[in-house]
C-alpha cells in the first residue's frame, strides 16, 4: 500500500513577514513538481493568512505549528482549530518536542488536540520523540510506546488513519546531530510494530511516518532510502530556499 510522502519545513519562531514572503515564494519558484509529494510549511501563526494567499494554486501547503483543542472561549493567547482553517491551514502539527519540553504539554494535551484535530478535518501531524538520556537508558522503545498510546487513546482506526507521525529523536533536533539512517529506521520500524498492536497491520503499514531532527541537503539522501521513511520534517534547513528546495527534490 502507498502512503502519502510528506517534505514539510517547521519555521518555528523565525524570519519576519518580508523575510516569510521572499522565502515562499521562493520555493514555490523552486520547487520541482513531484505529483506524489506534498510540500508543507509552518510558517508563525500570525503570518498564516498573508503567506496561504501567496501559497493558494501552488503545490505548497500551509499549516500551523500548534493549536488550542477547545472550539473558543477565554484562552488567551491561543489560537483555535477553526482560526487556523479560515487562515487556510491543512495541516496542524501536534506534540512536537519544544512543545513538550519547554512548554510542559503532556501526553494528554496531546490526545485532546490530536482528536480535535481530526474531529474539524484537518490533518495533524504528531511528533513523538525520545530524549538523549532516554535512548541512552535503553528506553525509546517505551517512551515511543507511551507517546503513542496515550496520543492515540480512544481513536477509531479510521482517524489513526488519518494521522501523519513524526519521529524526532529530541537529541537530534536543532543540534546538527542527525539520526544515523539505522537508528531513524529501527524507531520507525518500532512506531510501526506499535501501531501494530493498536489497530493490526493494516493500519500501521498505512500510516506514513516523517524523520525529523537536523534533516539537511547532505544527509537527506541516506534518509530518503529507507522504506520505512515516508518524508521528512525539517527545522532550520527549511529557512533557506535552496537547502530547503534541494531537500524536496531528493530522488526526483
Ligand atoms: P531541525 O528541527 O531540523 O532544526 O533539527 C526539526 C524540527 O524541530 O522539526
Amino acid at each position: 500500500m502507498s502512503r502519502r510522502q510528506i517534505f514539510a519545513g517547521n519555521w518555528k519562531m523565525y524570519k519576519n513577514f518580508d523575510e516569510a514572503r521572499i522565502l515562499v515564494e521562493g520555493l514555490i519558484k523552486n520547487l520541482k513538481g513531484n505529483s506524489e509529494r506534498e510540500y508543507v510549511i509552518f510558517p508563525p501563526a500570525v503570518y498564516l493568512q498573508k503567506i496561504y494567499d501567496i501559497t493558494k494554486g501552488s503545490p505548497v501547503k500551509i499549516g500551523i505549528q500548534n493549536v488550542y483543542y477547545k472550539h473558543e472561549g477565554a484562552y488567551t493567547g491561543e489560537i483555535s482549530i477553526d482560526m487556523a482553517k479560515d487562515c487556510g491551514c491543512d495541516y496542524v502539527l501536534v506534540g512536537h518536542s519544544e512543545r513538550r519540553h519547554i512548554f510542559g504539554e503532556e501526553n494528554s494535551e496531546i490526545n485532546m488536540k490530536l482528536n480535535a484535530v481530526l474531529q474539524e478535518g484537518l490533518i495533524p501531524v504528531l511528533c513523538i520523540g525520545e530524549l538523549l538520556e532516554e535512548r541512552e537508558n535503553g528506553r525509546t522503545e517505551d517512551v515511543l510506546r507511551s507517546q503513542i498510546y496515550s496520543a492515540f487513546e480512544g481513536m477509531t482506526p479510521e482517524n489513526a488513519l488519518k494521522t501523519i507521525l513524526a519521529y524526532e529523536p529530541v537529541w537530534a533536533i536543532g543540534t546538527g546531530k542527525v539520526a544515523t539512517p539505522e537508528i531513524a529506521k529501527d524507531a520507525h520500524i518500532t512506531a510501526r510494530k506499535i501501531l501494530n498492536e493498536l489497530y493490526g497491520d493494516a493500519v500501521a503499514r498505512s500510516v506514513s511516518i516523517l524523520y525529523g531532527g537536523s534533516v539537511k541537503p547532505d544527509n537527506i539522501e541516506g534518509l530518503y532510502v529507507i522504506d520505512d521513511i515516508d518524508g521528512v520534517l525539517v527545522g532550520g534547513a527549511s529557512l533557506d530556499i535552496d537547502s530547503f528546495a534541494d531537500i524536496c527534490s531528493v530522488g526526483n
